[in-house]
């Protein structure tokens, strides 16, 4: 099995300010952690307050289109040239708050890594699923890897992230147990199997949803995680290091 080099995440959600990404800055290029890639991603209007260098930034979203008349959005060669390396893209609240469907999110998917960014593509299921139990879990979560999966080559694939957050953990202090983030990840890598095994063995596959700097090295520890994105926790600059250590 191929070596993945852990991530971990930051998602300030519309949370931040120039003085924090001042504050962060500082921090992160002080205590670079060694073996693991650690990005920030800040409400764009804050990417260029930032002086990257033991670190990587991100996009939380973007447009799925060519740059034009589309008020309010932003494009992949925008947030490029603000430094971005990163994008989330299918984050539950895209999907909730801006109806984003599994096909707009792979658009997206594949609008970022034709601009060589990578995109950290967001799945998960509301409580409701969750509770109807593991084989509505795995169909849900299934259906949101297909449309990935139909849209992508194997080879655009390879340049993605995963990210596994379960909604009824997002914000609530609710997190998944190691085991329930495992065996989750463990089926989307078997998913990602079915399209191509060199690929999923490759993919990283981050959890969020209540990750904090108590219980981040229980989760990271799992075979199948390898990183987290970090909503709550990553907007305070020590506990966002120390969740940045765990993933070593
Ligand atoms: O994208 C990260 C996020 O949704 C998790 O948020 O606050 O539960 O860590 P939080």
């Amino acid at each position: 099995t191929m070596s993945r080099t852990p991530l971990v995440a930051g998602n300030w959600k519309m949370n931040g300010s120039r003085e924090l990404a001042g504050t962060f800055s500082d921090t992160l290029n002080a205590n670079s952690v060694e073996g693991v890639d650690v990005v920030i991603c800040p409400p764009s209007v804050f990417l260029t307050s930032f002086e990257a260098s033991a670190f990587a930034l991100g996009g939380q979203d973007v447009s799925a289109l060519d740059n034009g008349a589309h008020t309010g959005d932003v494009s992949t060669g925008m947030l490029a040239e603000c430094g971005c390396d990163y994008v989330i893209v299918g984050h539950s609240e895209r999907r909730q708050d801006h109806g984003e469907s599994s096909e707009l999110v792979a658009q997206k998917a594949a609008r970022v890594l034709s601009a060589n960014l990578t995109p950290i593509v967001c799945i998960g299921e509301p409580l409701d699923v969750r509770e109807a139990g593991e084989s509505a879990l795995q169909e849900y979560l299934g259906k949101q890897l297909a449309a990935l999966t139909k849209q992508l080559s194997p080879q655009d694939l390879s340049g993605c992230v995963i990210a596994y957050e379960p909604i009824w953990a997002i914000g609530t202090g609710k997190t998944a147990s190691p085991e329930q983030a495992q065996n989750v990840h463990a089926y989307i890598r078997a998913t990602l199997a079915e399209t191509d095994e060199a690929v999923a063995d490759g993919m990283r596959i981050l959890y969020g949803g209540s990750v904090k700097a108590d219980n981040a090295e229980a989760l990271f520890s799992q075979p199948d995680v390898d990183g987290g994105l970090i909503g709550g926790a990553s907007l305070k600059a020590d506990d966002f290091m120390t969740i940045c250590q765990a993933a070593k």
